[in-house]
């Protein structure tokens, strides 16, 4: 069954202004709907009109348009912060509390409390206290009581927003198991990036207008769109948009497996395209040669190092706390001297000249600037 809305305005009173104006959306059986759109864009006043809670609960309002489903039509919202729902309950008893206010028999309640601890993996937590949970397995139970009453539709209202990366992964998964049961579905959250491998549709509201109505790629096709809405999108579509300034042709990708399809051939001809680079011939401005050096102490601390420093190009130096590389610079203008080896600038050997000669073409800026002034001054001095 879908839910179809049509021409939905809504304003809280007379005096308010209009907060939804002509909203038009379907919902589509078996899919998951994500609702995008700014902070006060309207998203949770429509998830109170869709569930009933406007106009049934909250009824000074005035709402216009048409709603396409039949009347007894069951829609349950789980909301950011269940605990308020469930506290002081065992886990057990809140699974069964919803489904108790239908007045099933008490074999039909234990039917369905066992098949949503089967569905959701919470098996093990149903003999545990709700409020002993964490907040990821606490809106886990939320969700679970939420579906042993088999609503048409489940409305999460930006489920995942006070839960920890552990917390969002295990609702991750619970909603993967509810799509793969078949479940509709609507996620009202700005954050995509949590459920991007599962939306099939995306309703995207501005200022309470509908200013997106499509598929999943055809919304992350449209990177400025997402922006202007806020909307965060996982970091493979962001990388997709800034390569695809550079790279004609470049086929869409949202996940990581299809980045790899995507790129695997360009990245053969970016590799042969460097080899090509090193191949041509380069400046080195500055090159060290077989360069050693042990100190006092015979603690050797570089090793027959060989590096060319071309011009024009910025090179980084890496490695390890103590791995010689500060050792390294100094050989560059001269603070240190080399046990064996070289240090050319120019082709022209510096190891025979004064650190102030090689400071005309080399400048070491010091990891501490004031041991740099203090030099200075000495020099002066
Ligand atoms: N109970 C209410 N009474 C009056 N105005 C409200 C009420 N709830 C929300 N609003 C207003 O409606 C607009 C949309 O809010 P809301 O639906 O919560 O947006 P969203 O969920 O997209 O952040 C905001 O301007 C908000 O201030
Ligand atoms: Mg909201």
């Amino acid at each position: 069954m879908s839910f179809k809305i049509e021409k939905i305005s809504y304003q809280y009173s007379a005096e308010a202004p209009l907060i939804l104006k002509n909203i038009n959306m379907e919902i589509r059986p078996a899919e998951v709907t994500a609702i995008v759109g700014p902070s006060g864009s309207g998203k949770s006043t429509l998830v109170s009109i869709l569930s009933g809670v406007i106009p049934e609960l909250m009824n000074k309002g005035l709402l216009t348009g048409t709603f396409h489903h039949k009347d007894d039509v069951m829609i349950s919202v789980v909301s950011q912060t269940p605990e308020n729902q469930l506290f002081g309950y065992g886990v057990e008893d809140a699974l069964a509390f919803g489904v108790e206010n239908l007045g099933l028999s008490s074999e039909k309640i234990s039917e369905r409390v066992e098949s949503v601890l089967n569905l959701l993996h919470i098996q093990h937590l149903r003999k545990r206290a709700v409020s002993t949970l964490s907040g990821g397995q606490r809106q886990a139970v939320c969700i679970a009581s939420v579906l042993a009453m088999k609503p048409d539709l489940v409305i999460m209202d930006e489920p995942v927003s006070s839960l920890d990366p552990k917390g969002k992964h295990l609702i991750q998964s619970v909603v993967n198991q509810l799509r793969a049961a078949g479940q509709t579905t609507v996620i009202v959250d700005n954050n995509l990036d949590w459920f991007s491998d599962i939306v099939d549709h995306v309703v995207g509201i501005d200022h309470g207008e509908v200013v997106f109505d499509g598929t999943r790629d055809e919304f992350f096709a449209d990177a400025p769109l997402a922006q202007r809405l806020g909307v965060i999108v996982p970091q493979t579509v962001d990388i997709y948009h800034e390569l695809a300034k550079k790279a004609d042709d470049l086929k869409p990708f949202t996940t990581v497996d299809e980045a790899y399809a995507a790129l695997k051939d360009r990245f053969v001809s970016a590799t042969s395209q460097q080899a090509a680079d090193t191949q041509s011939p380069s400046e080195h401005v500055l090159e060290v040669n077989d360069l050693s050096k042990s100190f006092a102490d015979g603690f050797q601390a570089l090793k027959k190092i060989n590096a060319g420093f071309e011009k024009g190009k910025i090179i980084s130096i890496l490695g390890q706390n103590g791995s010689g590389k500060t050792t390294l610079v100094k050989h560059l203008n001269g603070l240190h001297r080399p046990t064996a080896g070289s240090v050319t600038y120019l082709g022209k050997e510096t190891t025979t000249k004064s650190v102030a000669e090689i400071s005309r073409d080399v400048i070491l800026v010091f990891q501490h600037p004031e041991h740099m002034l203090l030099k200075r001054m000495s020099t002066v001095n």
